[in-house]
């Protein structure tokens, strides 16, 4: 290993006809591996898969010849390198650096300890130059929420120039690649990198025709700087230092815990315990780093809440009035007020709504446009149609939103930001980056908090005054996702091609209360670029607006992950609970799939 900052003893090796010496590649004879199919978000597989000889490098291979093939000059500017921090992560960082260079690759930029969050990544991709220096692309290696250690997964996905996840396109011919590679390209040779410490590391051909440099940057500076030009971050400070306001935020041991306390405690000065599960563990402290009712045990039961987000009896202890939750990558969030959970969907809708209060939006003019992925509720709808904003409905998979954040910089179409979106699964964000952005969600809701609370003299507006306020404006999208994880992956597949089979005879039947008035197969044309993508979810629409949505999730790391979204709008009755406002459209939906039959089971493992 050699210390950051010191350049490696160039000295010629006489045995090397190259003269590269540490930069000389070897080429490394290889065949395909099965399955190295990049899913809704990069490829995930158990972490014993890709620590098998030649599957990570295989993918790399690929992945670097997809993108050179799709026209990057890799020699120019730096390829940023890093991950949630999940076992295997360093070891694959040392890999994939010692790839790149053999594939031309002459400038890595890799988070401190390994570490980079995805929005962070996305961050520093548009963010850090200077322009010669400026990032073409990055590997980030997370299976995201799915829980890490030797006995659990690992994953790999690449972003591309603006920012965003590689487009379809891409990741197709990246996994094309994966199933005629004959050989990778390694250069064996070069140091192990210390990324403990922050610094440069240049590293000389042994002829000096040639030099590859590895930055270790900061893990946070790129993300703490780009949010402070986001928000306001006086009035969240003003707000977090209220007497009767208190806050917790759960990192859940994964990446997000740096920057959670690079804002909250070094920029905000709060106390270190508004902090939890803030060191990043390898295992995230054996527990499932997914910011939702289910997982976030902890959180969840400190806010007073049960796993259906019911209120549950917390004795004397004092429930914080605001806490949040991040998943292993810190692109995932979940909002909490005292005794109360909003839901994604309704989470968007009020971001949107309350647009105005962030800097970012107010500077340039206003929001203009929202999206949201298809399963999502319904709620964003109604605030674009009240405030008029270009309302797009894409498919699951935040890489969609990318082309409409862009459509006017790269496409030299129609300009549709500033712009927020956001997913049922927990994800929200803007065009600030091009990943859904955990901590952003949360300042989000902190700025709006603060915007309803500037007058310090008057009794605290709580998390739950705002979305009961919403509601009442705009009627409420009552909302729950059940999964059924680990199922097979044949019955499902089967299930899910019966209801496909069935659409055109199943709209306009009748079930229970309620008539199909489309059934279908959703299929998305990208406004901006007119591709299309088909097969994205079995969906039931009612003739009274409420819908049923069927989809096999394209992240289970194994198995299948069948995903039933239910949704029922009630104009003004909006104090109903959850599961009896949807009773009798789950009991449909139930019939409608016949997963009892399929699958064996008709209870879920997650409701969210
Ligand atoms: C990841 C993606 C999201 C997606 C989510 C759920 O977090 O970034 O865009 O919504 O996975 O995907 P799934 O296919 O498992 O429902
Ligand atoms: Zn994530």
């Amino acid at each position: 290993m050699i210390p950051i900052g010191e350049v490696k003893d160039t000295s010629l090796d006489l045995t090397d006809a190259t003269g590269l010496g540490p930069l000389k590649a070897t080429t490394v004879k290889t065949a395909p591996i099965e399955g190295q199919k990049p899913g809704t978000s990069g490829l995930r597989k158990k972490t014993k898969v890709f620590m098998a000889k030649d599957y990570l490098n295989n993918f790399v291979q690929s992945a670097l010849d997809a993108v050179k093939a799709s026209g990057t000059n890799v020699a120019e500017g730096s390829l940023v390198v890093g991950g949630d921090g999940r076992y295997f992560n360093d070891e694959a960082i040392q890999t994939i650096i010692q790839m790149g260079i053999a594939n031309g690759v002459t400038r890595f930029w890799v988070g401190k300890d390994g570490l980079l969050s995805t929005p962070g990544v996305s961050a520093v991709i548009r963010e850090r130059g200077p322009v010669w220096q400026k990032a073409f692309g990055a590997f980030i290696l997370t299976a995201s929420h799915n829980p890490g250690g030797p006995e659990e997964d690992f994953g790999i996905k690449y972003n591309c120039e603006n920012g965003g996840p590689a487009p379809d396109k891409l990741t197709e011919a990246m996994y094309a690649n994966t199933t005629t590679i004959k050989e990778y390209k390694i250069c064996e040779g070069f140091p192990t990198i210390d990324i403990s410490t922050v610094g440069s590391t240049t590293v000389k051909s042994a002829d000096g025709s040639t030099e590859v440099t590895v930055e270790v940057i900061d893990t946070t500076e790129a993300s703490v700087k780009l949010l402070k030009t986001i928000f306001d971050f006086d009035a969240i400070k003003a707000l977090l230092d209220r007497d009767d306001f208190s806050m917790v935020y759960d990192s859940m041991h994964g990446v997000n815990g740096p920057y959670a306390k690079a804002v909250f405690v070094d920029e905000l000065g709060q106390d270190e315990s508004v902090c939890v599960n803030a060191i990043p563990k390898d295992d995230f402290g054996g527990g499932h780093a997914d910011p939702n009712l289910t997982y976030a045990k902890e959180l969840v039961a400190t806010m007073g809440l049960d796993k259906k987000g019911n209120k549950i009896d917390v004795g004397d202890a004092k429930i914080p009035t605001f806490g949040a939750a991040a998943d292993g990558d810190g692109d995932r969030n979940m909002i909490l007020g005292t005794q109360f959970f909003v839901t994604p969907s309704d989470s968007l809708a009020i971001i949107a709504a309350y647009a105005d209060v962030i800097p970012f939006f107010k500077a340039q003019g206003g929001l203009k446009g929202v999206a949201r992925s298809m399963p999502t509720s319904g709620a964003v709808d109604l605030v674009a149609k009240d405030l008029n904003f270009d309302l797009f409905e894409t498919p699951t998979g935040w890489k969609y939103f990318g082309n409409l954040m862009d459509s006017k910089a790269l496409y030299g179409g129609k300009d549709y930001t500033p712009f927020i979106c956001g997913e049922e699964s927990f994800g929200t964000g803007s065009n600030h980056v091009r990943e859904k952005d955990g901590i952003w969600a949360v300042l989000a809701w902190l700025s709006i908090l603060a915007s309803e609370n500037s007058d310090a003299s008057k009794p605290l507006v709580t998390v739950e005054d705002i979305v009961t306020k919403h509601w009442a404006k705009y009627g409420r999208n009552y909302y729950c996702r059940w999964d059924f994880e680990g199922v097979d992956k044949a019955p499902a597949t089967a299930m899910m091609d019966k209801m496909r089979a069935d659409t055109t005879a199943n709209t306009g039947k009748v079930v229970g209360k309620y008539t199909i008035a489309t059934a279908d197969d959703f299929t998305y044309v990208d406004p901006v670029d007119g591709s299309i993508a088909k097969k994205q979810g079995i969906r039931f629409l009612m003739s009274d607006g409420s819908r049923i949505i069927f989809r096999l999730s394209g992240t289970a790391g194994s198995g299948a992950t069948v995903r039933m979204y239910i949704e029922q709008y009630e104009p003004s009755n909006i104090s109903m609970v959850v599961s009896d406002a949807l009773k009798d459209l789950i009991t449909v939906a139930l019939e409608l799939c016949d997963i009892k039959t399929f699958c064996g089971t008709e209870t879920p493992t997650v409701i969210t």
